[in-house]
């Protein structure tokens, strides 16, 4: 089986200040690198948030992701559906071309060009795909591509109770004391006025903030009436699959 070839580094260190580049970091970066190494089909989140989706996701699920690469095939092959959001014509067709090589169909896999500048990603085709889900039917959502406020904020309503929000590089866009480079303090905020509402609707969910001390993953739950689904944590984990990288408080 072949693999997909990403770039080793989301954070090109010549391009931003070298502040980070302190021995924590180098070793998490080094570990980091080591991960990806090992597992080169694991889609790009924390080891920690891949080992805990590993447990939580269920072969029923039907879920949605806002960027795509090996999280794609990662997903289609755990989950019973999948819609996935795309902004890059190539990468659409190399991942269009992974998923039909390894014959998996249960994906609806959208091309939406980029085309609104950031701050207008509101009328974005690629975050109003989020409009063509039904409210609460996702029992999972990734944001990890573009205009990535609102592909979060249009997406809330349509996770399921006791459903998954997920946020790669969430430490890059919601304030928290996360050690991993260019984090948004609390005193600095949330980074736009979108994610701060975003902040404000995930307050009131369980979350699970992980880092590889390069960048953070946290994984949201909706709230749920009390019943089966509020046991998440019950069946779902067992203790020995527990990560070893450090878990963080939310914020
Ligand atoms: C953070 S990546 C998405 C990663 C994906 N969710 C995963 O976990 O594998 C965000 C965007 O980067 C682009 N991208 C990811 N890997 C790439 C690669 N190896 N080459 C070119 N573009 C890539 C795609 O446009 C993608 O939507």
């Amino acid at each position: 089986m072949s693999t997909l070839l990403v770039p080793t580094s989301r954070v090109p260190l010549r391009s931003r200040p070298v502040r980070h580049l302190t021995p924590r970091y180098v070793r998490d970066r080094a570990r980091q690198a080591l991960y990806e190494r090992a597992h080169p089909n694991d889609p790009w989140l924390t080891p920690a948030a891949i080992r805990l989706l590993t447990s939580l996701l269920r072969p029923t699920d039907r879920g949605a992701e806002f960027g795509s690469g090996r999280s794609t095939l990662w997903f289609a092959t755990r989950v019973a559906a999948l819609t996935s959001v795309e902004h890059d014509p190539s990468w659409h067709e190399a991942i269009s071309a992974r998923l039909l090589e390894r014959g998996l169909r249960n994906v609806d896999y959208t091309l939406a060009l980029e085309d609104q500048p950031m701050e207008r990603g509101g009328d974005s085709a690629y975050a109003r795909v989020a409009y063509g889900l039904g409210d609460g039917s996702l029992d999972f959502a990734l944001i990890d591509g573009h205009y990535r406020d609102y592909s979060a904020k249009f997406t809330l309503p349509k996770i399921r109770p006791g459903g998954m929000l997920i946020i790669d590089n969430v430490n890059w866009y919601l304030p928290s004391q996360s050690k991993s480079p260019h984090s948004r303090t609390p005193v600095r905020g949330p980074k736009t006025a979108v994610w701060s509402e975003v902040a404000a609707e995930l307050a009131s969910w369980r979350s699970i903030w992980t880092s590889s001390g390069v960048w953070d993953t946290a994984i949201y739950i909706k709230p749920a009436p009390i019943g089966p689904d509020t046991a998440l944590f019950g069946p779902d984990i067992v203790a020995d699959q527990m990560p070893t990288a450090r878990l963080r408080r939310s914020p």
